[in-house]
């Protein structure tokens, strides 16, 4: 906006000339004031026009204006996989604070009950995973026929924190079903909305419209408004206030294999995140489509080519909004995304109400399981 000021008074001053020629020059049939009144209405024109001319200026470069995201050496900082995978996570065991109709259990409850689990051979796609030496697995109760309280599921937090990063998340199978509403994503939760809430993977219930990302934070972040940005996916909101239509986020919608059945067939694949101060964008890689950098360990996001989903900073000062983040990954069931009445029964696959689907369908929970490669984290060199 400043750079506006200088043209403005140039141009303000050149009127000055016109107007003391005319007032000087001899009247005949015409008022003074009449004369006065066309060369100033000229002059104003010319203004008006030279400084549109300018403001189009300045605002086109604005509107053309986009983050260097310009290369970051990334070197490998943590490492989340096979038999060390769940211990570098927490339980998280109280009440759900989106209100779903689960009971999130402990470490020992969850491993007695393989609600949690290392497994080399469960999956039939395990083998091409990132990981050579097995797959976690957190999944939700299959036993119970009569949770009349809350089915039994996990929600993990890394125990580390990240400010910014690189993050490669090896998915091998995500979860779907009647009444689930699985989510991998990172926050602060003692400090949310502050530090920020970033939901890289997550849908509800039979989940066939793909994946959706979706970033949360205080006031003052919106993406995409009347900003640039570069993505595959399709942008859905752009305000990431927590307070604007009932927190529903700024959120990027994904094709349909990017999550569900769709995905699972196709072996999963990796989501990449990347959390800097020039932006924050999010990747998602078939099986068969993962660059090599990443199974070298050596991964350049510069190389990778249009993200699914972009969050430039441009609107929303990313580095003072996303902080001191933990990796979260659960299974929730019903709640407040899933268990809304026109969600849980649109399409028509769920059909009662979302609790009494919990309580009664314990087989339809077959395929609501999270299966990891790993997840590897980088840091800038
Ligand atoms: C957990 O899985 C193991 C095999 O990995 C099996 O032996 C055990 O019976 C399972 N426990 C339950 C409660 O399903
Ligand atoms: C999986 O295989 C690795 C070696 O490849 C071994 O170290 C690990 O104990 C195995 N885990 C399970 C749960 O069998
Ligand atoms: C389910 O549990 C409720 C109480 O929690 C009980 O009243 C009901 O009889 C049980 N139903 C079955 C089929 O066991
Ligand atoms: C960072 O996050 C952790 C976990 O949410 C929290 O306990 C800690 O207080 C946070 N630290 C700061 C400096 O915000
Ligand atoms: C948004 O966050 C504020 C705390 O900063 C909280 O008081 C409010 O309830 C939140 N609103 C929603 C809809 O989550």
């Amino acid at each position: 906006m400043p750079s506006m000021y200088p043209p403005e008074k140039a141009a303000a001053t050149s009127v000055l000339p016109y107007n003391s020629e005319v007032a000087a020059s001899p009247s005949r049939f015409h008022p003074r004031s009449w004369n006065w009144k066309i060369w100033t209405g000229i002059a104003i024109a010319a203004v008006v026009v030279f400084v549109a001319a300018i403001v189009g200026g300045v605002l086109g470069a604005r509107a053309n204006a986009y983050p260097n995201y310009s290369k970051i050496d990334y070197k490998l900082q943590d490492t989340y996989a096979a038999d060390d995978f769940f211990s570098k996570f927490t339980y998280f065991t109280g009440y759900d604070p989106t209100h779903g109709f689960v009971h999130y259990v402990d470490s020992p409850t969850a491993m007695a009950e393989n609600l949690t689990l290392v497994s080399n051979t469960t999956s039939s796609t395990a083998s091409t995973s990132l990981s050579t030496s097995g797959t976690a697995i957190l999944r939700v109760d299959t036993s119970d026929t009569n949770a009349t309280t809350g089915r039994r599921s996990v929600r993990i937090t890394s125990k580390a924190t990240y400010d910014t990063g690189l993050f490669i998340f090896d998915i091998v199978h995500s979860p779907y079903g009647c009444a689930t509403w699985p989510a991998l994503w990172l926050t602060d939760v003692s400090n949310w909305p502050q530090n920020g809430e970033i939901d890289v993977v997550e849908a509800v219930n039979a989940a066939t419209s793909g994946n959706q990302v979706t970033l949360h934070t205080t006031k003052g972040c919106q993406i995409g408004k009347a900003r640039k940005r570069k993505q595959t996916g399709t942008a859905l909101t752009y305000d990431c206030y927590n307070g604007t239509d009932g927190n529903v986020g700024c959120g990027v919608q994904g094709p349909v294999d990017t999550f569900g059945a769709a995905y699972n067939a196709l072996g999963g694949g990796v989501y990449a995140l990347e959390l800097r101060s020039a932006g924050i964008r999010v990747w998602s890689f078939a099986r068969s489509a993962i660059p090599a950098d990443i199974a070298s360990q050596a991964p350049d996001p510069s190389t990778w080519g249009t993200a699914l989903a972009d969050f430039p900073n441009l609107e929303c000062d990313i580095g003072s909004h996303f902080r001191n983040q933990t990796i979260v990954v659960n299974i929730d069931l019903c709640g407040d995304w899933a268990g809304q009445k026109s969600i849980f029964q649109q399409g028509g696959a769920c059909s009662g109400t979302c609790s009494e689907w919990v309580a009664s369908e314990a087989e339809s929970f077959s395929e609501a399981y999270w299966e990891f490669g790993g997840f590897w984290v980088y840091g800038a060199a």
